[in-house]
This record gives structure tokens, C-alpha cells and sequence, in this order.
């Protein structure tokens, strides 16, 4: 079966094609960044604009690095939410009506569930159950998955999401948007143990996260430093050590209370390196294994969506005619 999955739910417009035997086919990713970095984030609607000027010609190219023509399609999936709606509702309306012009069956995708089984794309994949951080720009969640379908949401970040902590504080540091990456880089040119950042929430039981306060310790400490490149680096050094620290905390309680042996990182913050090599070594006292998608499918792509499709079009489940964006949409809520 050949599962044509598009992506718009933000600032990355991506198509893939996924077969049920085959696996990736055809992958193609046009990113936004440079549009809206001059604006110090994303602009719902140049991305609405831009999707509409690209989703077609990437869907045309990823058919063609297929090696398929558009009536082997067999079905369709896009993003359906969560995401600005604006964007989303390019991706819906093209997907659902391409889908119907097909007539191919056709279902609108949870992002966070496409985030969720990216490890699926990759050679080492998981089996349920696992554990599984998401961290994204967007999210920061710890969910019990037991099955496609079924989530439940352990912790969740009570405000700032950890990309959003790490956008927020590489802008204060004038690194660009989105500057998570760009503020990891500058870290390992860090110093340990110059400045050190409270682990929120690490002190009192539970698995919810609050990220908004190490933001405000990284601008006081900046304020209060020399503009030195070294300081810079220390200050980026603490503050990600932190974020990760508090991460990783949390994983590991996760883990105690749920009895499971495997853990998934998915969404943007899951391609930092820290963050990696600090929950390989948490698995390894737990005796089991952590999974995690190469960095090209931590961030938003179509390939995760095409995955995600194509399970739930295999158990029989698609949508009605109707167009689909939903930019508010509890993960939770699916089965
Ligand atoms: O999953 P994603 O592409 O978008 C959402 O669905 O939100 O995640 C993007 C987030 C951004 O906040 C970005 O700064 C962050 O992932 N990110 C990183 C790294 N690479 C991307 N954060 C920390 N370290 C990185 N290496
Ligand atoms: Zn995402």
C-alpha cells in the first residue's frame, strides 16, 4: 500500500511517500526558517502563504523519487492538528481533496501521534509498550503508550514547552529563531560548573514540567555578566544542562512508576545531544533501551505523518469528505 503523507502544521511543508512493505519511498522537506527569521518566529499566515506556494511541486517530487505515478496512490494523510490553522488548513484541503479526486481513502493525522512513531521509520524500532518523551517546540510531554491509539499523558510542561525555553533563551541571546540548535552548539563551547540553573518542579513529586523560570535565570544571569563569547557559552552550558537535567529526572521517575524497559524521545529537542547521551546512560541502569528517530525526523516531517497514516488506514479507519484542521487537539482524546 502506498501512503502519500503531507505535513503543514507550521513552518516546514513536507510530502513522503511510505509503502506498507517498502518503507520510505520518497521524502522531501522545504523549511521555512528563513522566512520568518527575520521576524523572530513563525508568521501564521506567510506560512499559510508559503505552503500553498510549495505543497504541490513537493508532492509532485516525491512521487516522482518514488518511482510511482499518481494513480498507484492508495491513500492520503495529512496533518489535521494540533497547529496554526491556517496552515494546517492547506495541508487538509489539499490532502482531503486529493484523497477524494483519488478516490483513495483519506485520514487527517495527530501530529504529536506522527512525533510518537517517527522511531518507527528507523531499522531499531520499538515495541509497545514504551515510555516516550515528547519535546518539541509546542510539547513537552511524558505518555504511556500501550498502542497505536493509546496515550496517556503522564506529564506535561505547565507552561513554556522545553524548544520553546530553548527558542526563548537563544533569542534573548541573539542566536536567531528557531534557536534551540544554534544554543546547543554554543553550549559546548561551555564551561561547567561556572553557572548553575535551578531543575523546576524536581523538588516535589510528580511529573509536570515548568520551564519558563530558567529563562528568566539565563536573562538575569546575562544582564548581570560580562558580553564575553566564554560567558555566553557558560551561560547556554547551564542552561541547557538544566533543561536536560530536568528532563532526564523526570524520565527516570516515569520509568520507576510505569515498570517500562523502553523509552522513545520524539519532537525537535529530541535531536540534542546531551539530551541523548543522558537518557542512553539512564536506560542503561534500567536495563532497557531508549529509541529515537535520526535528527531529520525529530523535527516535523511528512515521513512520521505517512507512518502514522498508514496504520490507522491499514486497521480500516478513514474520514468522511470532510476538510479537517484542528489547531487545539488533546492527544489523549485519540484511540
Ligand atoms: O518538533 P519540532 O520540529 O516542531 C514542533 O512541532 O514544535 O520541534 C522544533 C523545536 C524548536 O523549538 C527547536 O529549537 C528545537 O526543536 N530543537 C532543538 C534542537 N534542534 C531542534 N532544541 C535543542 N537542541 C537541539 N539540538
Ligand atoms: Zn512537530
Amino acid at each position: 500500500m502506498y501512503v502519500l503523507g503531507i505535513e503543514t502544521s507550521c513552518d516546514e511543508t513536507s510530502a513522503a511517500i511510505y509503502h506498507s512493505e517498502q518503507g520510505l519511498l520518497g521524502h522531501q522537506i522545504y523549511s521555512q526558517i528563513e522566512l520568518h527569521n527575520r521576524y523572530g518566529g513563525v508568521v501564521p499566515e506567510l506560512a499559510s502563504r508559503d505552503h500553498i506556494r510549495k505543497i504541490l511541486p513537493l508532492i509532485q517530487q516525491v512521487i516522482q523519487e518514488a518511482g510511482i505515478n499518481k494513480s498507484m496512490i492508495n491513500g492520503v494523510a495529512y496533518t489535521a492538528g494540533p497547529g496554526l490553522v491556517g496552515a494546517l488548513l492547506v495541508g487538509a484541503t489539499v490532502g482531503r481533496s486529493l484523497g477524494w479526486a483519488l478516490n483513495v481513502p483519506t485520514i487527517g493525522v495527530h501530529h504529536l501521534e506522527g512525533h510518537l512513531l517517527a522511531p518507527m521509520l528507523e531499522e531499531n524500532k520499538p515495541i509497545f509498550p514504551f515510555l516516550a518523551l515528547l519535546v518539541s517546540g509546542g510539547h513537552t510531554l511524558l505518555i504511556e503508550v500501550t498502542k497505536i491509539g493509546g496515550y496517556k499523558i503522564l506529564g506535561e510542561s505547565l507552561d513554556d514547552a522545553a524548544g520553546e525555553a530553548f527558542d526563548k533563551t537563544a533569542k534573548l541571546m541573539g542566536l536567531g529563531y528557531p534557536g534551540g540548535a544554534a544554543l546547543a552548539a554554543l553550549a559546548e563551547q561551555g564551561k561547567p560548573e561556572r553557572f548553575h540553573f535551578p531543575r523546576p518542579m524536581t523538588d516535589r513529586p510528580g511529573l509536570d514540567f515548568s520551564f519558563s523560570g530558567l529563562k528568566t535565570a539565563a536573562l538575569t544571569t546575562l544582564q548581570s555578566q560580562p558580553s564575553d563569547q566564554q560567558t555566553r557559552a557558560d551561560i547556554a552550558y547551564a542552561f541547557q544542562e538544566a533543561v536536560i537535567d530536568t528532563l532526564a529526572i523526570k524520565c527516570r521517575r516515569a520509568l520507576q512508576q510505569t515498570g517500562l524497559q523502553r523509552l522513545v524521545i520524539a519532537g525537535g529537542v529530541g535531536a540534542n545531544k546531551l539530551l541523548r547521551h543522558k537518557l542512553q546512560a539512564t536506560m542503561k541502569q534500567f536495563n532497557g533501551e531508549v529509541y529515537y528517530p535520526r535528527p531529520l525526523f525529530c523535527t516535523d516531517n511528512a515521513a512520521m505523518i505517512a507512518y502514522a497514516g498508514l496504520q490507522r488506514l491499514s486497521a480500516g479507519q478513514y474520514d468522511d469528505l470532510a476538510i479537517r484542521a484542528t489547531a487545539r487537539w488533546g492527544l489523549d482524546s485519540l484511540t
